[in-house]
């Protein structure tokens, strides 16, 4: 039998560091360009020996994410990316104690229970919205966030998310930035060096640690039914101390405060984005919007007669997935794709990478919601579209995100149209979600129509 090879194909790179250079600057590009070169499982050399294994299968990603996943972890480096403002919260943690804060959040997000946040969610959309004044520009993905911001203090804690709305997205931002630069720069200073940049990010880690220790005091100085998620996971601190404690319950509540706003909003952010460039999906959009509800808001039930507004936002997430890779660390040898591999190999998978893949997705780049309508979903190999992840480590807020994304996007697409002020494209930015470089510029128009009859209805 011939002997299994070790290493699959992939660039050669430079002596010494391998791809690092052109990954810093242009990573996705880079690895983008590996699968198209070398396949379905390609080798990336890094810096001094380091390596990557990028899978672009959906079977291999299955195998890895599903079918394997007792032999992996989540990597060294994402969680170097976000420990310092996520710690051992749901997204970082392993093995039992993963397993027990799982299904201690687990209840909040049942669809029954998300079902129930659909009024919220409408609301918030409506009163921000009533700030916006015809004719006015905005930066559409700070809107967004201020807005998913909101949402998510509301339904996840049961509070309201006050004046500092706007700074959080800024300060979350700026560390987002700091923190890659960080880990792609060769140099890497201590974290208390006293650089200006430092300093400041320094200063927005203390303002959204701050923040999210005061959501944790008013809940608990406010008691309540104790049925919100954050009221959970204090009695559940309370019970067992040993198990949580005041700065686990921290790192559970910043993580779900973090990952359940910043990539909802980046949806919205990136599907009013694709509709002003596509004219006819956007009135498509509305004339659906239009027929199925009139003028009264949408509501959980009215969702599977929306079957346009599911494609859009399907389509938005395959085209600007905000997790656009994810990474695992083997922690025990495995094979995968005809190759054996020892532990402490890490293997990366790609949204971007698959969700612009021309074997499974006709016209890769072009935004088409058509293409989900005839049951492309049941089609597809299960991981050749993956926003959410797969296997166990899935995302928890699957579903919370896909209603607060078509609630938000029919409350406001039935009210205003949103038209770029800028002609050129907006880049995506990788850092740790995938984000608008510069922003989204918008100019809000109002709807004539929604305009008379709320004047009518006034
Ligand atoms: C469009 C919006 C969202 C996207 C694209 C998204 C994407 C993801 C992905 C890909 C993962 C898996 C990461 C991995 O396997 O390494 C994940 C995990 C997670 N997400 Fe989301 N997410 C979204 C919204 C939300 C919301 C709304 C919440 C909470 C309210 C949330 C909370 C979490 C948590 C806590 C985890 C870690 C789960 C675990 O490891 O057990 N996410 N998300």
């Amino acid at each position: 039998m011939p002997e299994k090879s070790t290493r699959p194909p992939g660039p050669r790179g430079w002596p010494l560091v391998g791809v690092a250079l052109q990954m810093r600057k242009r990573g996705l590009d880079v690895l983008a360009q590996a699968a198209r070169d070398y396949g379905d499982v390609v080798y990336i050399p890094l810096a001094f020996g380091q390596s990557r294994i990028l899978v672009n299968h959906p079977d291999l990603i299955e195998q890895v994410l599903v079918l394997q996943q007792n032999k992996f972890h989540k990597t060294a480096m994402a969680r170097a990316a976000t420990e310092a403002l996520l710690g051992n919260g749901l997204l970082n943690s392993e093995g039992d104690f993963w397993r027990r804060q799982r299904r201690l959040a687990q209840p909040a997000f049942q669809k029954s229970r998300v079902n129930e946040y659909a009024d919220t969610m409408v609301e918030h959309a409506l009163a921000h919205a009533d700030k916006w004044r015809e004719g006015e520009e905005r930066e559409i993905s700070e809107e967004m966030s201020r807005l998913a911001c909101g949402i998510a203090v509301k339904t996840l804690f049961g509070l309201d998310v006050g004046p500092e709305a706007d700074r959080i997205g800024k300060n979350l931002t700026f560390l987002m930035r700091f923190q890659m630069e960080r880990l792609r720069s060769p140099i890497r200073l201590p974290q208390n060096f006293p650089t200006p940049k430092q300093r400041r990010a320094q200063a927005a880690f203390d303002f959204l640690d701050a923040y999210v220790y005061r959501i944790i005091s008013e809940r608990r100085a406010r008691g309540g039914d104790g049925t919100d998620l954050l009221s959970r996971l204090i009695a559940a601190m309370d019970e067992d101390g040993s198990q949580m404690t005041p700065k686990q319950l921290r790192d559970e509540t910043m993580t779900l405060f973090l990952a359940g706003h910043e990539t909802t909003a980046l949806t919205l952010a990136w599907t009013w984005y694709l509709l002003a460039q596509n004219p006819a999906a956007e009135s498509r959009l509305h004339d659906e919007l239009t027929r199925a509800l009139a003028n009264r808001a949408a509501r959980p039930e009215d969702l599977e007669s929306l079957p346009y507004l599911d494609a859009v936002i399907r389509e938005a997430l395959r085209l600007y997935p905000p997790a656009y890779i994810v990474g695992r660390l083997a922690i025990e040898p495995f094979e995968l794709g005809g190759y054996s591999f020892p532990a402490g190999t890490t293997v990366l998978m790609s949204q971007w990478i698959m969700h612009r893949d021309p074997r499974y997705f006709a016209e890769p780049d072009v935004f088409r919601p058509e293409r989900w309508l005839d049951g492309l979903a049941a089609r597809l190999p299960s991981h050749a579209y993956f926003p959410f992840g797969g296997g166990p480590r899935r995302c928890i807020g699957q579903g919370f995100a896909m209603m607060e994304a078509a609630l938000v996007t029919a409350t406001l697409a039935r009210r205003f149209r949103f038209e770029l002020v800028a002609k050129q494209p907006v880049l995506p930015e990788p850092l740790i979600t995938l984000r608008p470089r510069g922003g989204i510029h918008m100019k809000i128009r109002r709807r004539a129509e929604v305009a008379r009859a709320e004047a009518v209805a006034s």
